[in-house]
């Protein structure tokens, strides 16, 4: 580190932090190649300056063959060529620092892609070697093992098996995949693979990464032993609390994390992680405390239906969470994994978003206005919390979800997993529009790898750039308001009108939203900042407000 870095300044940075989700491949093109690259993203820091975001998260960007968007990952010391080089990478980092914003690099331990030189050595070595130990091969069952181990699923398709061909054309043993087949799971119970990602970690701090986010955090150690369970499929709810399920939220899981926890903490700063951990929600403290990752992402508003009540109950719960494990909470709308919360927020509560994308986003048709008039009232309620803010790039815009891309197009493996019946999670993917005009938008100078609708040029970057009352402005100026607002982590519910969410923070900020649909008076105060016009003193429904009684 250097010296008089800012990063030394307050090792609890990242408690009250905005993080801006960068999808790398879909964020901005320099090379004219349809995809996002590192040098796209450097060329951005200004833009992420201006908007005000304390961090950046970068969905990988390691060679891959892109078999499930960069989460298959072939070598986790490196970029990929088609996205830059290690150079390129320094660069970025020095200039995201130069201008205050932090990094974040993901973590993929669960699995690795199945071209990393481990798995292909793997293949060509016999069952039971050290080689096939860094991950989970399995004889098969039947007469010639022709039947998988089990009939465990995968996340993205009807078997967790794949079987192996010998290379004289011979069927072999299987191996273990709870993604796609191109995701092989590794062995956690091998000192090799525990060794290899301590030094990943060592590699990216040491290059001056800040932070962590940890990829599917639950799964990595694994009971392998039979009979095998039945487990239908990966329901949270189904997860048992007390540690017992064969693949998920294992207690020797959290041995690895005290392990990388020890390597964090010999940084200046502490390098930081966030758990993605899909576990029941009790169990969350165990992956945010500060002997193991620190902090875990709370996915819960995500799936919240716009219920004032329902929210609160929800806020109320983590913030519980986030103090009983001594971290903060964070707080996410949206991700590169779901349907972006604009069109959420403008369909019933009930949709089955897989069902809805399958007709192309028309049945039931969204209400667009509906939609962002309460995404941007979700955001800045979210905004006013206590605790870490993740945005994910492209809301800041108001964009709504691609839901209309054609069967050709798609690149997410459910798509081909499951016969063609889930279009999976492309619609949130699709290349960023910096400008109204020209090749992809301004995205790059020579189309885009997902292709983007026309009516992207309205909701673009230049479009919305100074413009009052825009969706890119409000959160610029929600950004810098909160910056200046926030102090201690604490928050008082007031009392308020049905339909409504009242609370203020020490200095007299008071967040007030209006879930319902008709005007309510605010409560007295200056008014800094709404997410719609406020007449006469009254807030319309499904919007925000931000009160200073200072
Ligand atoms: C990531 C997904 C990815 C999966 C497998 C997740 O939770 O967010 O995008 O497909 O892990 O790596």
């Amino acid at each position: 580190m250097e010296p008089n870095d800012f990063r030394a300044e307050d090792g609890n940075w990242w408690r009250q932090a905005v993080v801006y989700q960068v999808y790398p491949r879909s964020f901005k093109d320099s090379n004219a190649d349809g995809l996002g690259d590192v040098r796209g993203i450097t060329s951005k820091v200004e833009y992420l300056a201006t908007l005000g975001v304390d961090a950046i998260w970068l969905s990988p960007f390691y060679p891959s063959a892109l078999a499930d968007g960069g989460y298959d990952v072939a070598d986790y010391r490196d970029v990929d060529p088609k996205l830059g080089t290690l150079a390129d990478f320094d660069s970025m980092i020095s200039e995201c620092h130069q201008r205050g914003i932090r990094v974040f690099v993901d973590i993929v331990p669960n699995h690795s892609s199945d071209l990393h030189s481990w798995f292909q050595e793997a293949l060509v070595s016999e069952p039971g070697s050290a080689a096939r130990d860094r991950y989970i091969f399995r004889d098969g069952k039947g007469e010639n093992g022709d039947l998988p181990p089990n009939d465990w699923p995968s996340h993205f398709g009807p078997s967790a098996w794949t079987r192996t061909t010998t290379s004289s054309g011979v069927p072999g043993q299987w191996y273990l995949h709870l993604f796609a087949p191109e995701q092989p799971d590794f062995n956690w119970d091998n000192t090799e693979v525990i060794e290899d990602f301590k030094h990943t970690i060592r590699f990216w701090s040491d290059r001056g990464v800040d932070g962590f986010r940890i990829d599917v955090a639950h799964a990595l150690t694994k009971d392998m032993s039979e009979p095998y369970p039945k487990i239908r499929d990966f329901d949270v709810k189904r997860i048992p609390v007390d540690g017992s399920h064969h693949l998920f939220d294992r207690d020797q899981t959290l041995e690895i994390y005290r392990g990388w926890r020890e390597i964090f903490n010999t940084y200046n700063p502490p390098r930081v992680a966030v758990a993605e951990a899909s576990v029941p929600t009790r169990r969350r403290p165990r992956y945010s405390s500060p002997d193991t990752l620190g902090q875990a992402f709370n996915f819960d508003l995500m799936v919240m239906p716009w219920s004032a009540a329902k929210f609160k109950k929800s806020i109320d719960l983590n913030l519980d969470l986030a103090a009983k494990s001594g971290s903060s909470s964070t707080w996410v709308l949206s991700n590169h994994d779901v349907v972006r919360h604009a069109s959420r927020y403008g369909l019933p509560s009930r949709t089955n978003y897989d069902t809805w994308l399958m007709s192309d986003g028309t049945s039931p048709a969204p209400d667009g206005e509906l939609g962002l008039a309460r995404a941007r009232a979700a955001t800045m309620l979210i905004l006013a919390l206590p605790g870490s803010t993740y945005l994910y790039q492209g809301e800041e815009l108001g964009l709504p979800e691609v839901a209309n891309l054609p069967a050709e197009a798609l690149q997410d493996p459910m798509w081909m997993q499951y016969g063609m019946t889930r279009k999976g999670r492309d619609g949130c993917r699709v290349p960023l529009p910096w400008n109204q005009q020209g090749s992809s938008f301004g995205f790059g100078d020579n189309g885009a790898h997902l292709p983007q609708p026309d009516w992207f040029s309205d909701y673009s970057v230049e479009i919305q750039d100074g413009v009052m009352g825009s969706t890119l402005e409000l959160y610029r100026s929600a950004i810098a308001l909160r910056k200046k607002l926030q102090a201690a982590e604490d928050l008082t519910w007031v009392k308020s009108p049905r339909n409504t969410v009242h609370f203020s923070r020490p200095g007299g900020w008071h967040s007030f939203t209006n879930f319902g649909a008709k005007p309510v008076t605010l409560p007295a105060g200056t008014i800094i900042l709404a997410s719609a016009p406020v007449v006469d003193g009254k807030l319309p429904g499904n919007s925000t407000a931000w009160v200073t009684t200072a």
